[in-house]
């Protein structure tokens, strides 16, 4: 059996940092109240011109390097995205172009902030039925033009960044992806949404003026949606490959609040000391948030080889997944 293993990680945060003591400037709200309610301390902004296949790129470079994998060789590319470039092509074949990555085929998956777990898993599904040697799998978010600077329930969660993964066949049987398990539950479609732009409620002036082109949120909702759904989605993978909580090593999970992943890692036993947090830096970055922590944890030396990661993400769908990976 052909397993899919991670060859090379990668993630590019822009410059600007917006701080909790900016964002009291901008709407009635403070550091303390972020800080106890989201654990957000700061989030990253895109320059002006930046666009979200630059920020793509740039994390997709480093993580071909560590891969030693040349554009060229890629046979696929899969963009875990909700702020494409443009609604029309996708943000994968720009992607593509920028790369030189000639030979691959590329689309966006849009399962917002379970888009990368969700691309990792299909990646998988290529990898391990022999049709694709080398896939390019991306979380990359401008969120920062989606949200409503005026609204404070929304606009002091998100950040811009994104984080890359090159995947390819697993050099040692049983090494790699051990499973992927994805979720969607439509029927909770609307407690996070953007309602406007689409075929329902085309862009118009009543659409802007209403703002519905920006994110609306039922922050209470998503919160008791993910703390339910989550725990049950890692002890489905545990259980697939008979194993338990004690045996994982780390948690490479996304981040949308602190709060949340402390009281998922409770439900389950696990030490939070397990989960790579770097929610305080970055905020919520959707589908780049789990990449991203990937990419640092494996920079910093904390994965070892043989290391059991049970990874999770949760988004607007609602649409979720968990995943085993034996490092
Ligand atoms: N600053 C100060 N006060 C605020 C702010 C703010 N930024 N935002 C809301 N408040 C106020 C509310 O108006 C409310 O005031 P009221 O009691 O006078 O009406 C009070 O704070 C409590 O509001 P709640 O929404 O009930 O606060 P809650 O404790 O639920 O925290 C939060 C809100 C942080 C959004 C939480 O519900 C949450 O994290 N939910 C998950 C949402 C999420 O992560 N979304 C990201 C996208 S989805 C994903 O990535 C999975």
């Amino acid at each position: 059996m052909r397993y899919s293993h991670i060859l090379g990680t990668g993630a590019y945060a822009p410059k600007r940092v917006l701080t909790n003591q900016d964002l009291e400037k901008i709407v009635a709200t403070s550091d303390q109240w972020i800080t106890e309610r989201t654990g957000i301390k700061e989030r990253r902004i895109a320059a002006e011109g930046e666009v979200t296949s630059d920020m793509a790129v740039a994390a997709a470079r480093q993580a071909l390097a560590m891969a030693g994998t040349r554009p060229e060789d890629l046979d696929m590319i899969i963009v875990g995205t909700i702020s494409a470039d443009m609604p029309l092509p996708s943000c994968a074949v720009i992607v593509q172009a920028k790369l030189g990555a000639k030979r691959a085929f590329a689309f966006d998956l849009s399962a917002a902030c379970a888009g990368s777990l969700y691309a990792m898993s299909i990646a998988d599904q290529f990898i391990r039925s022999g049709k694709a040697e080398r896939v390019l799998v991306i979380g990359a978010e401008l969120l920062s033009r989606l949200v409503d600077w005026t609204d404070r329930n929304t606009c002091i969660l998100f950040g811009d960044a994104s984080g890359a993964l090159v995947m390819g066949p697993s050099p040692e049987a049983g090494r790699g992806l051990l499973s992927t398990h994805l979720h969607s539950d439509g029927t909770a479609a609307g407690i996070l949404t953007i309602p406007g732009g689409g075929s329902q409620h085309p862009q118009s002036e009543e659409v802007l003026a209403k703002k519905m082109h920006k994110i609306a949120m039922n922050g209470r909702e998503i919160y008791k949606f993910a703390v339910r759904v989550l725990p049950e989605v890692i002890l489905e993978a545990l259980n697939a490959n008979g194993l338990t909580a004690d045996d994982i090593d780390h948690i490479v999970s996304h981040q949308a609040n602190a709060r949340i992943v402390e009281s998922v890692l409770e439900r389950l036993n696990i030490p939070l000391e397990k989960c790579w947090l770097n929610l305080p830096r970055y905020g919520n970055t959707s589908s780049a948030s789990l990449p991203i922590s990937l990419d640092e944890a494996n920079r910093a030396g904390r994965l070892k080889q043989g290391d059991l990661i049970a990874m999770m993400a949760i988004g607007s769908g609602m649409a979720w997944g968990g995943a085993l990976m034996r490092w």
